[in-house]
């Protein structure tokens, strides 16, 4: 591939994508924010296994060391060379300052050597554009909801770069949750693959855990649920820990689905998408899928690869970004609290 004009066509801009916002040392090179070229990811969850959760400190020291392998590694498997390229994107926010920090160096740095536009990308919309990278006929308006370690949110996506939050968590996130409970049944870490796995062994019904809030509003809270499976547990030592697993995962999916199947309908919604490390549960995925069928409405439950952080939702978002707002200033810096930008 070689560089010809400056102003090439949209769809066929190449961007680098950077992500660094958490554990996950990530490159990509996409192709008019829609067709893939590489998407290299370096998880850090061993180096963090250990302590249970991320440890910011350790994880700005490791995105140090990996980032220019990943960028390089990216580029080679797309067949890229810096020449090529027509903007680097890189996640600015939301997520923690020093991890940010180490990306958003990077990215400027190289968007100046190579004399690229730099684009500044949010995080979260960039979960929301990884729906387009596999499912390029989404049908918007769509009810998102975004469910990760980090995050518990209710998007009413109603145009490209227009979004309304609908309800968040009051708490903790989904997938802290998951963590939080996994680790006091001793199931390791991350704790919601543990779970989803363990919990096919047990009985859901098993214990009635509280959902909270599930017929009100659309804001979560998942502290009350978590603080029921600790005592549960403590009042009854011999209780199955596939069951508790079993019985804390219907609760939490119950709460998830039965919210976002109401803002769909509620909002008019053609679709329903999931996004976030906890779009890779299996029940959640199930119980979705059946409320889409149920309710004649598109359902995109995007691959666990997808799901996760990587880069090529961060390039994608970036070349919606950078045809809409044009180039980031490069005096911006890392942005740890950034929120949805909304209408
Ligand atoms: O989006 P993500 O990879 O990282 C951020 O939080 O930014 O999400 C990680 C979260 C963790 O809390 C993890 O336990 C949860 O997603 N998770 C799951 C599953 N796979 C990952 N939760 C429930 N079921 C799963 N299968
Ligand atoms: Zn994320």
């Amino acid at each position: 591939m070689t560089r010809e004009a400056a102003d090439r066509a949209d769809d066929e801009l190449v961007i680098l994508g950077i992500e660094t916002s958490c554990d996950e040392t990530a490159a990509a090179v996409v192709v008019g924010g829609r067709r893939v070229l590489s998407s290299v990811v370096s998880s850090q969850v061993d180096l963090h296994a250990r302590f249970g959760g991320v440890v910011p400190e350790i994880a700005s020291r490791a995105h140090v060391e990996l980032l220019t392998p990943v960028v390089a590694e990216a580029m080679l498997s797309a067949g890229v060379e810096a020449t090529d390229l027509d903007a680097v994107a890189c996640t600015v926010g939301p997520g923690l300052v020093g991890a940010l920090l180490v990306g958003v160096s990077t990215a400027k740095a190289l968007a100046m050597v190579w004399d690229v536009p730099f684009v500044a990308v949010n995080h979260l919309e960039a979960h929301l554009h990884a729906a387009f990278l596999e499912e390029p006929d989404l049908q918007l308006p769509a009810v998102v909801l975004m469910v990760s370690g980090g995050h518990t949110m209710l998007i009413h996506w109603e145009a490209e770069g227009r979004y309304r939050l609908l309800g968040q968590t009051l708490d903790d996130a989904a997938g802290e949750a998951f963590d939080k409970v996994a680790r006091f049944l001793g199931l390791g870490y991350p704790g919601g693959p543990a779970i989803d796995l363990l919990a096919m062994e047990g009985d859901p019904t098993a214990i009635a855990f509280p959902r909270a809030m599930m017929s009100s509003g659309y804001d979560f809270s998942f502290s009350g649920v978590k603080t029921s499976v600790v005592n549960h547990v403590r009042k009854n030592p011999e209780v199955a820990t596939a069951d508790v697993a079993a019985s804390f995962q219907e609760a939490v999916v119950d709460v998830l689905v039965t919210k976002a199947r109401r803002a769909a309908a509620e909002v008019g919604a053609k679709a329903l998408c999931i996004g976030g490390g906890v779009a890779a549960n299996s029940q959640l995925r199930e119980r979705l899928l059946s409320a889409c069928v149920d309710d004649g409405l598109q359902a995109f439950l995007p691959s666990r690869a997808m799901c996760t952080d990587n880069a090529a939702m961060v390039a994608a978002a970036g070349w919606y970004r950078l045809r809409a707002d044009g180039p980031s200033p490069l005096d911006l810096g890392a942005e740890p609290n950034l929120r949805l930008p909304v209408a």
